[in-house]
């Protein structure tokens, strides 16, 4: 099918390579020229793993273009994915300006028949306000849409997996003929008819996705509700990991037992410095707000907010306990993205770890392996070092703030002998407490005893 999508952020840029990739025609737009001329050059704006082997194949297959002028794309699609930003308000609530512009461009510039989707994540009734705002705006042409929501579950890092081999694809459709052009548009990925891009290895064995055919409403209810269930999860796992401190458990212990059980899973229990990114926390407060417009009191949800908010200030209670005197000291931080095998570090925990390792008057030396650049435009008063061993070098205590794989296999014996303290507060509970204070390290871990 010939496709537009509409932003070429994380979600918008891995929808459009995939697509392409299981064989569609694909024109992405996006109002940042500049990101446009970066991929129209052959560069990739952002570090997602994968990319970097789809889109030059589809590029090569002539299968994937990159325009500035949306209305270009507008034009070139049968079905167009909007996947634009939504950003929080200050009030929590989701800034659905955006998608009102592209609603605006859709209806205005399209002259064949368009099924518009909504992938970005919104509150639930965005839907049935796309489908007025097409209709206002293209009140004099007789162009007919068809919308659908088709939520994304894409996490960064393993987006291109995700996208290529979900465990369900749920389309909130009002029409046949929406369902009909989805289900022609993820055929090969419900077949698994398509070559295995080479980074993936092979299509994992196991059960083909679930095709789920929803309303609108349940569909954009689906994405908010699977993402404030994944924060809930989180914050659970922190609270215990407060408990298991006081009582002298062993967080990991404990969820690992826990996770064993079907009916409460094993992932998402990790309990450390919070969740972060562009999705659960923004995620999180627009639910929390949607409910209470509606009428429903989803105070819960504040709680798990409140308690992924206070890790920073258990990081910071440890460091003290540790160091008694935080002011003037120097303190390396390894990670800066809000997870690993990302460069995106918004609502990244490490960099309000950071903030607050400012605000307590301490220098900070900061390594990541991929989002440094990215945080020296937000973070300019930090030094950057180019490696874990040079930001340790003359520290006093030394956070691990994103678990990067690499950092687990690093020559702590060398670090030790770098640091001026050999101090380590894990906050992601990565180092095994016993093989790092064997190697005379002071370890400081979430909901581990000390
Ligand atoms: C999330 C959803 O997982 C995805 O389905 C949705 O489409 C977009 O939002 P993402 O934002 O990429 O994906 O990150 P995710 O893997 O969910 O992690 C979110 C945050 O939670 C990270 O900061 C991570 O470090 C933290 N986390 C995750 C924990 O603190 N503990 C865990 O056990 C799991």
């Amino acid at each position: 099918m010939r496709i537009s999508v509409i932003g070429t952020g994380y979600v918008g840029l891995v929808t459009g390579a995939c697509l392409a990739e299981i064989g569609h025609e694909v024109v992405c737009s996006d109002s940042d020229a500049e990101k446009i001329k970066i991929l129209e050059s052959g560069g990739i704006p952002i570090y997602e793993p994968g990319l970097e082997n789809v889109i030059p194949q589809a590029r090569k297959l002539d299968r994937l273009r990159f325009r500035a002028n949306p209305a270009e794309a507008v034009r070139a699609g049968d079905a167009i994915f909007i996947c634009v930003g939504t950003p929080p308000l200050p009030n929590g609530d989701a800034d659905l300006s955006a998608i009102d512009h592209v609603a605006r461009v859709i209806a205005t510039e399209a002259t064949s028949p368009k099924l518009v989707v909504e992938k970005s994540t919104v509150p639930a009734r965005t839907g049935q306000e796309l489908k007025r705002a097409l209709s206002v705006y293209g009140r004099k042409s007789s162009v007919t849409f068809h919308v659908a929501s088709n939520p994304e579950f894409l996490r960064e890092g393993t987006a291109v997996g995700d996208f290529l081999h979900p465990d369900r694809i749920v389309v909130g459709v009002e029409s046949e003929i929406a369902e009909r052009q989805l289900k022609e548009i993820y055929q090969p990925v419900l077949d698994r008819k398509f070559n295995c891009p080479v980074h993936l290895n092979a299509c994992p064995e196991g059960p083909a996705p679930q095709w789920l055919v929803t309303t609108i409403n349940s569909a954009e209810l689906i994405k908010h509700a699977s993402n404030s269930f994944l924060a809930l999860k989180i914050s659970y796992a922190n609270m215990l990991a407060d408990l298991a401190e006081k009582l002298g458990a062993d967080i990991q212990e404990v969820v690992r037992a826990m996770g064993l059980d079907p009916r409460i899973g094993a992932s998402f229990l990790a309990a450390g410095l919070g969740f972060g990114g562009f999705c659960l926390p923004k995620d999180l407060q627009a639910f929390v707000h949607l409910a209470e417009r509606s009428g429903v009191d989803f105070s819960m949800l504040r709680e798990v907010e409140k308690i992924n908010k206070q890790r920073i200030d258990r990081a910071i209670e440890k460091l003290r306990s540790a160091l008694w005197v935080v002011r003037g000291k120097q303190i390396a931080v390894l990670g800066l993205a809000f997870k690993p095998n990302t460069d995106d570090i918004r609502f990244a925990p490490a960099i309000d770890l950071v903030n607050r390792l400012l605000s307590e008057g301490a220098r900070v030396r900061a390594y990541d392996p991929q989002a440094t650049e990215r945080a020296r435009a937000t973070l300019p008063q930090i030094e950057y070092a180019t490696s874990a061993y040079d930001a340790a070098t003359d520290a006093e205590a030394l956070f691990i703030a994103t678990e990067w794989g690499e950092f687990a296999k690093l020559d702590w014996g060398r670090i030790r002998d770098l640091m001026a303290r050999p101090l380590v507060i894990d906050g992601r509970n990565l180092l095994s407490p016993r093989e790092i204070r064997n190697l005379g390290f002071e370890y400081r871990a979430f909901g581990r005893p000390d």
